[in-house]
C-alpha cells in the first residue's frame, strides 16, 4: 500500500502583472465572485494540502489582506524581489523547511483551472512516481507561452521561454500551463541548481524540468482536456475574455441543474451564488456573493443582487439589493433598492422608487411607492402609504421607528424616529408624525387648509393662469345662471364673473365641512377616502 502523499500547495502571487496597469497586485482583480488567486486557492482546495504557501511580492500588503479573509489557514511568504518563478518556490520552500511529499505549485493568474484537473494531475504525478509533472495543453495561439519541448519519442526534454526559444520551438503549440507536480525532494535540490542564464535574467521554475531530466530522473507531462482552463490573465482584455468563460461555464452549470436563464449572454453570476430548481432568471441579471435564489422565484429583468437571500416564489424586478432577505412570495420593484438588512417576510411587497434599510416587513405588509423606510420594523399586513420617509437620522444618531400590524399609514408621512404607531391605527396623509400614535387611533399631524378665493386673478392679473381662473368663474357662474329658473338672459359674460367672485368671496376656511376633511373623519363618505387611503392596494 503506497503511503498517503504528504502535499504542499504553491501559489506564485508576488508578480506585479505590469500589463493590468493597475493599482491593485493582479492577483487581486475579482472574477465572478473571486479574485484570480481565491479562483486558484478554490481550484486547489480539495488536494486537502497540508499545507499551502503563498508567495507575495508586489502588494504584499494587500494580497495578505485578502488572504487572511478567504484563505486564514494559507501562510503568506514574502519574495521582496521578482527573481523569477524559481526563486519564489526556492522561497517558499525555505519557509516550509521540513519534508518529503509532493509540491503542487500554481500560477496565481490561472483563474479557469477545475479542480478536477488539478486532482488529475497530481494523481497522475504521485502513481507514476514522477519527479515531476507539468500541465499542458495544446491551444491555437501560444504566443507569450513556455512551450513543451518533447524528444523524437515524446518524452519531456525541456520547457523553453518563448524569447529563449528558437523558431522550430516557437512553432510548437503545446504549451506549459503554469501548474505543476513535484517531488519535493528533488525539487528542492533541483532548485538549488537553477542558473540566471537565460533572456530575463531570471530563475526559472521550468527549467527543474530540463535538470531533472538531465539527471536522469522521470519527468512527465500531463495534458489537460480542455485548454481553456489553463489560459491565464495578463491584461484586462484577457480578463474580460476569462470572465465570459466562467460566465458561460456558470451558466451552462446552472441550466444543467434546473434553472431557467432567459438571456444568459447578459446573466452574470458569481460562483459563489445558489440558485434552486425553476428560478427563473430575466436579461441583464447580476447575482453576486453570497446571494441565494429560492425555487420558482424570478429574478431580473435589470436586477442587482449582491448578498440578498431571495425565498421561494418571490419576484425581484428592474431593482438593487445589497445584504437583503426577500421572503417567499414577495414582490420587489420595479425600482426598488433594497440595503443591509432590509428583510421582507413572506408575500411583503416593496414597490416602485423605494429605498429600505435596516428594516423588517412582515408578511403581507406593503410599501408600494416613492418611500424611504429606514431603521424600521413593520408588522403584518399593514400598508405603507405612497410617498412617505422613516426619518431616521437627527444628524448625530440613528433611531429607530415601529409600525404595527394591520396599520394603514397616509400617504406623504413623515415618521420622525424613534417613534411607534401601534397596531390597526391609522394616520392621516400629509401628517408628520413626531409623538406614538396607539393602537386603533387616527394620527393627524399637519396644518388645516385655507384657500383664499380669487387670489390669483387678483395677485397675479394679467397671467395666463389669472385667465383661466377667470374663464373656469365664467363657465361656472353661467352654469350657475343657466340653471336658474328663467334667468337666461343673465347668461352674459360680465354677470358670470361677478357670480363668480361672489362665490369665491364666501368660500372662506374654517367651515363645518371643511373641518371634517381636516380632521380625516370621512366616515360621512363611507370611509371610501379616509386620509390615510393612499390607494395602493
Ligand atoms: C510562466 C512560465 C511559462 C508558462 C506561463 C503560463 C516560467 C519561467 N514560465 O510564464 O512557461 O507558459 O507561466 O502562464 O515560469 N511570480 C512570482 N515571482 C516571480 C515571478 C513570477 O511570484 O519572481 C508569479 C507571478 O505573479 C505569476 C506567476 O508567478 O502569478 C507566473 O509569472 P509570470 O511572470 O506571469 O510568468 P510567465 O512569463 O507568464
Ligand atoms: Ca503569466
Amino acid at each position: 500500500m503506497p503511503q498517503p502523499h504528504l502535499r504542499t500547495v504553491v501559489v506564485l502571487a508576488a508578480g506585479e502583472g505590469k500589463r493590468m496597469k493597475s493599482t491593485l497586485p493582479k492577483v487581486l482583480h475579482p472574477l465572478l465572485g473571486r479574485t484570480l488567486l481565491g479562483h486558484v486557492l478554490s481550484a486547489a482546495a480539495p488536494l486537502a494540502a497540508e499545507r499551502t504557501v503563498v508567495v507575495v511580492g508586489h502588494g504584499a500588503d494587500q494580497v495578505r489582506g485578502h488572504l487572511s479573509e478567504v484563505a486564514p489557514d494559507a501562510t503568506p511568504v514574502l519574495q521582496a524581489e521578482q527573481l523569477g518563478t524559481g526563486h519564489a518556490v526556492r522561497i517558499a520552500l525555505d519557509a516550509v523547511p521540513d519534508g518529503a511529499g509532493t509540491v503542487v505549485v500554481i500560477n496565481g493568474d490561472v483563474p479557469l483551472l477545475r479542480p478536477e484537473t488539478v486532482g488529475a494531475l497530481v494523481t497522475a504525478h504521485e502513481e507514476a512516481a514522477a519527479a515531476a509533472t507539468v500541465l499542458a495543453a495544446e491551444v491555437p495561439d501560444p504566443t507569450g507561452l513556455g512551450r513543451i519541448v518533447r524528444d523524437a519519442d515524446g518524452r519531456l526534454e525541456q520547457i523553453v521561454e518563448e524569447r529563449d526559444a528558437d523558431a522550430t520551438q516557437r512553432a510548437i503549440r503545446e504549451i506549459n500551463a503554469g501548474i505543476y507536480a513535484f517531488d519535493a525532494v528533488r525539487l528542492r535540490d533541483a532548485l538549488g541548481k537553477l542558473s540566471t542564464d537565460n533572456d530575463q535574467g531570471e530563475e526559472y521554475l521550468t527549467d527543474v524540468f530540463g535538470l531533472l531530466r538531465a539527471a536522469g530522473e522521470p519527468v512527465a507531462v500531463h495534458v489537460a482536456v480542455d485548454h481553456v482552463e489553463t489560459l491565464g490573465c495578463n491584461d484586462r482584455v484577457e480578463l474580460a475574455t476569462l470572465r465570459r468563460l466562467l460566465r458561460d461555464r456558470i451558466n451552462e452549470a446552472w441550466m444543467r441543474t434546473g434553472v431557467t436563464l432567459l438571456d444568459p449572454a447578459t446573466t452574470w453570476i458569481d460562483v459563489t451564488v445558489a440558485l434552486d430548481r425553476d428560478a427563473v432568471v430575466d436579461q441583464n441579471t447580476q447575482l453576486r456573493g453570497a446571494t441565494v435564489v429560492g425555487a420558482g422565484a424570478l429574478v431580473g429583468p435589470d436586477v442587482t443582487l449582491v448578498d440578498t437571500v431571495v425565498g421561494p416564489a418571490a419576484s425581484v424586478v428592474r431593482s438593487h439589493a445589497v445584504g437583503a432577505e426577500v421572503g417567499a412570495g414577495a414582490t420587489v420593484g420595479p425600482y426598488a433598492y433594497l440595503r443591509p438588512a432590509a428583510r421582507l417576510a413572506e408575500k411583503a411587497k416593496v414597490g416602485t422608487f423605494v429605498e429600505v434599510k435596516n428594516t423588517q416587513i412582515g408578511a403581507g405588509s406593503k410599501v408600494p411607492h416613492l418611500t424611504y423606510v429606514g431603521d424600521a420594523t413593520i408588522g403584518e399586513h399593514t400598508n405603507i402609504g405612497a410617498a412617505s420617509v422613516f426619518v431616521n437620522y437627527d444628524g448625530v444618531n440613528k433611531h429607530h421607528t415601529v409600525i404595527g400590524s394591520h396599520a394603514r399609514t397616509g400617504a406623504d408621512n413623515m415618521f420622525v424616529a424613534p417613534v411607534e404607531v401601534g397596531d390597526g391605527a391609522y394616520t392621516a396623509a400629509g401628517s408628520v408624525i413626531v409623538d406614538d400614535v396607539p393602537a386603533g387611533a387616527m394620527g393627524v399631524a399637519r396644518a388645516r387648509q385655507r384657500n383664499i378665493e380669487g387670489w390669483v386673478v387678483k395677485r397675479r392679473a394679467g397671467t395666463a393662469a389669472a385667465e383661466a381662473a377667470q374663464r373656469a368663474g365664467e363657465a361656472k357662474g353661467a352654469q350657475r345662471v343657466g340653471e336658474a329658473k328663467g334667468a337666461q338672459r343673465v347668461g352674459e359674460a360680465k354677470g358670470a364673473q361677478r357670480v363668480g367672485d361672489a362665490k369665491g368671496a364666501s368660500a372662506a376656511p374654517g367651515t363645518a365641512s371643511d373641518s371634517e376633511a381636516i380632521h380625516g373623519v370621512t366616515e360621512t363618505v363611507g370611509g371610501a377616502s379616509g386620509p390615510g387611503d393612499t390607494a395602493t392596494e
